[in-house]
């Protein structure tokens, strides 16, 4: 039986030197010291020795299972220890390596020039308001005094997508959306998506954007709107910046006018970028129609306002120098990190 022990110990000894993971380590551990291991299965035959040798046995067979238990935890610390040494080899960083460089992204041309639009009415005592882009003809056209058969709804080919439901092809409508819900003094710029059935070439997209201006109160003027114009303009185009003002027809505002500004190129004296005209047409403006206040229930007797709609494409392309509105859907990466 000694000779058994100790055939266990060398074999147990010579095992553990080879083990090289976590699992091999507990499978010599089963093998050896468990429930069914080898030490167990000796001392099972204690039984038939003599009750002198029995002492002896059980202390060596104590001693040997001790010796073993202690190789195990020895082996299991230096498993740790190269484990500990892999990992931190493997993990090494090199902190005198130059860094990887972040990029920041950038806001699009069209956000910057909104962004500049919105600030400038704000500082004004604009209040910023939103309608839906699927529109109701009613909005879009019969409440801002342009029925059916009406020669204007021409001009602006418009997405159907059912009798009743278009694709607004102005931001207006919301206008007549903020009348119905305040009673004024009102004063609104409201951004947003249009709808035109356009080709798209260096100056139209089926896709633009406009922001609308609309005030209303006791005696509101078009001298009133020729100065928020000016502010505007200036403050966008710089500070000797004009506008102009060429009368035109909108059904939902009288007086109508088409609004120009001094070209930001030459400053009016005629270039490429204006084609030789010293100005440009950026937006369209007039008085709110009173057939308009009328349908809102806002009494034209005693109330007046103006209202313009401003193309945000051409403000951007003038404010950048863009000579190709299809540059600002392109998302070329080249393109805008420039601004
Ligand atoms: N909605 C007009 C357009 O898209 C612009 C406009 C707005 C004109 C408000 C007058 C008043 O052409």
């Amino acid at each position: 039986m000694k000779e058994q022990l100790y055939d266990i110990k060398r074999r147990a000894t010579e095992e553990l030197s080879k083990i090289s993971t976590i699992q091999d380590l507990d499978a010599v551990r089963i093998r050896f010291l468990g429930k069914k291991g080898e030490l167990t299965s000796v001392l099972r035959g204690m039984g038939a020795l003599s009750p002198e040798e029995r002492p002896v046995i059980g202390q060596l067979a104590n001693e040997i299972r001790t010796f073993i238990e202690e190789r195990i935890d020895e082996v299991k610390k230096e498993l740790g220890e190269k484990e500990l040494e892999r990992k931190l080899r493997s993990e090494y960083i090199d902190v005198t390596m130059p860094g990887r460089r972040r990029y920041l992204g950038k806001k699009h041309p069209l956000t910057l020039v909104l962004d500049e639009i919105k600030e400038v009415f704000i500082g004004m005592g604009f209040e910023i308001a939103e309608g839906p882009e699927i529109e109701l003809d009613y909005y879009n056209f019969e409440a801002l005094n342009t029925p059916k058969n009406h020669p204007a709804r021409d001009v602006q080919d418009t997405f159907y997508i059912t009798d009743e439901i278009l694709l607004r092809t102005q931001t207006s409508p919301v206008q007549v959306r903020v009348m119905e819900n305040r009673r004024p003094p009102i004063r609104i710029i409201c951004p947003g998506r249009v709808y035109r059935s356009d080709a798209v070439d260096a100056t139209h997209s089926p896709i633009f954007h406009q922001v609308e201006g609309l005030v209303v109160d006791k005696g509101v003027t078009m001298g009133d709107l020729i100065g928020t114009l000016k502010v505007f303009a200036r403050s966008l185009f710089g500070e000797k910046t004009e506008i102009r003002l060429r009368p035109h027809h909108f059904p939902f505002t009288e007086p109508s006018a088409e609004v120009d500004v001094s070209c930001w190129a030459c400053g009016g004296s005629g270039c490429r970028v204006c084609k030789g005209e010293g100005w440009i047409e950026i937006l369209g403006a007039g008085m709110v129609h009173p057939r308009v206040l009328e349908m809102c229930s806002i009494d034209p007797e005693v109330y007046s306002g103006f209202a313009f709609g401003l193309g945000v494409e051409r403000t951007a392309m003038g404010r950048f120098n863009i000579d190709d509105m299809r540059l600002l859907y392109e998302n070329d990466i080249r393109f805008l990190s420039q601004f």
